[in-house]
């Protein structure tokens, strides 16, 4: 192990994250009763410059009135390069104190942009004499912003999550897209060819390198890492196989652009049973193993090594965080 200790960020479920236009009020009541972890009641690219104003009222009458039955409210503002940026924060965090969460900072590009950020919070909520912390979150969605991303994961105590924005991000570098966040027939790989000459072409993942990187640079800086959208929402398959993609590679937790979404991603990235009575186990075993005094763990004929260890006991903490959230 390093010296330099991981600062962690509060530790909360993430497992879904359910975007709601600020301008559609009669889904905000449908959001609070639906089974998702976070809701991010959005003023940027869902809301039409017009109606911007308004989405801000919205924001601040629900925040204040509707019962989000324990959820984690977040509040996406407008980008830092928009003269809507501002009153997105002083109105909201103003009109409707102590009761949001967290603080969704869209096309963040730079660490000063979290800076910027972070002093115009921090006036806040000392004025208005807030109980409540904000945490961030950061859309990683621009080459600017993959490029100083471990910059941006390390610019600010409130930060909390990184987040992967596929089809900015997609726009940003100049790549192809055929549907938000899904795969691309031309990017795969052609095998050689076999004793018949046959040869096989497999789909491979575009999104593989944006994703490594992001979780790198979140658990680095005890954040949790995000997959963003998956457009098609009439597509099950398509985005459980993202998802899972995404939970392999790190990620903690998926957007959903609709509610179908939202309980395909609690169930990809919420616990197994069965992995979760392993962990409990490993723990037991070591535990036994320090009482009797002996440096390696066995369990089931096996030795368990410092990693799996470690993993069980994040494992176990999930689940009691889980249980506790039940
Ligand atoms: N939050 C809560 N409820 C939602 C919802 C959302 N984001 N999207 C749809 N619903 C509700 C609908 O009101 C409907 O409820 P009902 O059964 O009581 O009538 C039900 O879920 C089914 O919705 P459906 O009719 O299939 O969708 P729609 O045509 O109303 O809306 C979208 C489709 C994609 C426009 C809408 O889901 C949406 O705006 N999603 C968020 C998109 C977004 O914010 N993108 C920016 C981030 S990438
Ligand atoms: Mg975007």
């Amino acid at each position: 192990m390093s010296f330099q200790e991981i600062r962690q960020a509060p530790s909360r479920l993430n497992r879904s994250e359910l975007a709601v236009p600020g301008s559609r009020v009669e889904l905000f009541e449908k959001a609070a009763k639906s089974a998702v972890d976070v809701i991010f009641l959005d003023l940027e690219d869902a809301v039409a410059p017009d109606a911007k104003p308004q989405a801000r009222k919205n924001i601040i009458q629900a925040l204040n009135d509707i019962d989000w039955n324990g959820k984690t409210v977040s509040v996406r503002i407008n980008g830092l390069d928009t003269h809507y940026a501002y009153r997105d924060l002083v109105d909201v965090l103003e009109g409707a104190p102590d009761k949001l969460d967290l603080v969704m900072i869209p096309k963040v590009g730079t660490a000063a942009d979290v800076y910027a950020v972070d002093m115009l919070i921090t006036q806040i909520e000392t004025a208005t004499k807030a109980k409540k912390r904000i945490g961030l979150e950061m859309i990683i969605e621009s080459a600017l912003g993959m490029a100083n991303i471990d910059a941006i994961a390390g610019a600010s105590k409130r930060n909390e999550s990184l987040h992967f924005g596929v089809a900015d991000y997609a726009a940003s570098i100049k790549a192809k897209t055929v549907d938000i966040g899904g795969p691309h027939p031309d990017y795969g790989v052609l095998t050689a060819k076999d004793d018949s000459g046959k040869r096989d072409y497999f789909w491979a993942d575009p999104w593989h390198y944006a994703i490594s990187r992001l979780v790198v640079a979140a658990r680095s800086n005890g954040l949790r890492a995000v997959d963003g959208p998956f457009g098609d929402f009439s597509d099950a398959d398509g985005f459980r196989a993202q998802a899972n993609r995404a939970l392999v590679l790190g990620c903690e937790g998926k957007w959903a652009i609709h509610p179908s979404q939202v309980g395909l991603a609690n169930d990809v990235f919420g616990l197994k049973e069965e992995e979760v009575k392993k962990a409990r186990r490993i723990i037991e075993a070591m535990a036994q193993a320090q009482k009797e005094g002996k440096g390696a763990v066995a369990l089931d004929g096996k030795l368990i090594d410092n990693a799996s260890i470690k993993q069980a006991q994040v494992l176990v903490q999930m689940a009691e965080r889980a249980g506790l959230k039940a």
